[in-house]
């Protein structure tokens, strides 16, 4: 049986996935999405947590990802959208026909140069390429700090800062990026934290007893934090990291 690539390996939690990934601050989607009416290609949508908050703008959304367990929660939740199977690098719309690309927490697992030039493709005069990820912020009181050891959500320097987004937009002129962060707060139980974790590549790659150890550590680690201050969840300090690349 040939593995699959991991970018491509969400579908096996699909159910769980929509329901214990974070959704995005809506002063992120002010600044990241176009005004209504507009039309906009969704690529990686995954199970639609974007795609929902696109829909209820007034925005015109074709959804692709090319997960069928993704795309058909997807497609189940949205009825609004238009659903496709598809790649990043062959986007099922015609050439200048869009306002805007967005991608939620997807961007990583595409080839960047090849999706620029479709994206290049797709848009209409002024459209641009709007990317967000969702972010642990860095840890600033002790107990985040006790936290920050442990295997995280995702890689704060490579995906969320404006200088490893940089090196992911290899075909994109300095001046034609625009960098914005929207800080937010997750309150979360441990049991909801490593519900969170359960639904990470990271996880879903690891062997059933691994993935059991890994999950029972991180969920025992904010467990302490919770005893220590005498509450049942912690606010955990997240930020959506966004960048716009407007081609000239
Ligand atoms: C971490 S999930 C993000 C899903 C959704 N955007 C969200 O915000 O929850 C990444 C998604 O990208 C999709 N994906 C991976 N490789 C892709 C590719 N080459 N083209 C389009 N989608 C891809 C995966 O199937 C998965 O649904």
């Amino acid at each position: 049986m040939t593995a699959q690539p991991r970018g491509l390996s969400f579908g096996e939690r699909a159910e769980e996935y929509d329901r214990w990934r974070p959704s995005y601050p809506a002063a992120a989607l002010d600044w990241l999405s176009p005004r209504a009416p507009a039309s906009v290609v969704e690529i990686g949508a995954g199970t639609g947590r974007l795609t929902a908050l696109l829909l209820a703008r007034g925005l015109e959304v074709d959804a692709v990802e090319p997960d069928p367990r993704m795309r058909a929660v997807l497609a189940r939740n949205n009825p609004g959208a238009r659903c496709h199977a598809g790649d990043s690098t062959a986007l099922p719309v015609p050439d200048g026909s869009v306002d805007a690309v967005l991608v939620a927490d997807a961007w990583h697992w595409f080839d960047p140069g090849a999706t620029m030039e479709e994206v290049r493709r797709v848009l209409g005069p002024g459209g641009w390429l709007g990317l967000v990820w969702n972010v642990v912020a860095e840890p600033v009181e002790p107990w985040e700090r006790a936290l920050a050891g442990a295997p995280d959500m995702y890689d704060r320097e490579t995906k969320g800062g404006p200088e490893g987004v940089r090196e992911r937009l290899p075909l994109a002129a300095p001046d034609e990026l625009d960098f914005a962060q929207f800080d937010w707060v997750w309150e979360l139980t441990p049991e909801q934290r490593a519900a969170n974790l359960a639904t990470t590549s990271m996880a879903i790659a690891m062997a059933p007893t691994e993935r059991e150890a890994w999950l029972e550590s991180a969920r025992a680690e904010l467990q302490a934090v919770c005893d220590a201050q005498g509450r049942s969840s912690m606010p955990i300090r997240h930020r959506a990291s966004c960048t716009r690349w407007t081609p000239a």
